[in-house]
């Protein structure tokens, strides 16, 4: 089998416009973005923007939304958590958290698939969180890595994974896996519907896990386009 068969992810398009016409985020040049979530984080994150390893190559709403939603929210609580980030792309939440939470007993996974992997490695080098935080490969869908399993993440990060409805289904089989490896852990999951299919996601996520709607004062906001934010739990 393939990797692609594997591992299906879009490639980006521009013009990939989906059934309500709302298309996905617009070609940006490579380069380097300085982030700071308003001032929350006192030294800001540099994060390295390129698409041609893939889509998560730039940044996307639903990361934004969920970096500072662990800034604000998060920032005393997960000293002792194990987390562990899925399509992190260029690794925007799991960064965010490892420069701006307390400090954290246990190292941080940023995961994507391979052709992420130096993008990833790149942004933990430039924000010099080398010791703190580690870029692996990690399929959805496929069986959790020994390194995964020993490490029983609990809290699992994920920002706009939602956005390409044949990868759905492996998703879903990773979060059940993750949620069955540790029943206590927590799913921050935050996507922004773009067709109508990614409500199905949500719909199978409902049947599956405990879903609940997280507080954000920036709900108003982010909800008028389009954003949703959740904690998933087990059943
Ligand atoms: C839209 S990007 C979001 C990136 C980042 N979380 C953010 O919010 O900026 C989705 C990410 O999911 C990853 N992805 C897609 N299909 C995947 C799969 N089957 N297994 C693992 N990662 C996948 C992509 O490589 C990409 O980095």
């Amino acid at each position: 089998m393939s990797d692609k068969e594997r591992s299906p992810s879009p490639e980006f398009s521009p013009l990939g416009f989906g059934e309500d016409l709302a298309p996905l985020p617009e070609y940006k040049a490579a380069g380097t973005t300085a982030v700071d979530f308003s001032g929350l984080l006192g030294e800001p994150l540099k994060l390295h923007e390129d698409l041609k390893s893939g889509c998560g190559g730039q940044l996307w709403p639903a990361g934004m939304v969920l970096a500072k939603h662990m800034l604000r929210y998060h920032r005393d609580t997960l000293q002792h958590a194990r987390i562990l980030e899925l399509g992190a792309g260029g690794g925007v939440v799991g960064l965010t958290v490892a420069r701006g939470c307390a400090s954290l007993d246990h190292p941080l996974y940023l995961t994507d698939m391979v052709e992420m992997e130096s993008l990833m490695q790149h942004n933990i080098s430039l924000n010099g969180l080398d010791d703190r935080v580690r870029a692996r490969v990690l399929n959805w869908g496929e069986p959790l890595s020994q390194e995964v399993l020993d490490f029983k993440p609990d809290v699992i990060l994920a920002a706009d994974c939602v956005y390409f409805e044949p990868a759905f289904p492996l998703l879903m089989q990773t979060l059940h896996d993750l949620l069955a490896l540790v029943p206590a852990a927590t799913v921050f999951f935050c996507f922004k519907k773009r067709r109508r299919a990614d409500m199905q996601f949500l719909k199978a996520a409902r049947k599956a896990f405990a879903v609940a709607e997280i507080e954000d004062e920036d709900r108003p906001v982010f909800g008028r386009e389009g954003l949703f934010l959740y904690a998933f739990t087990k059943k």
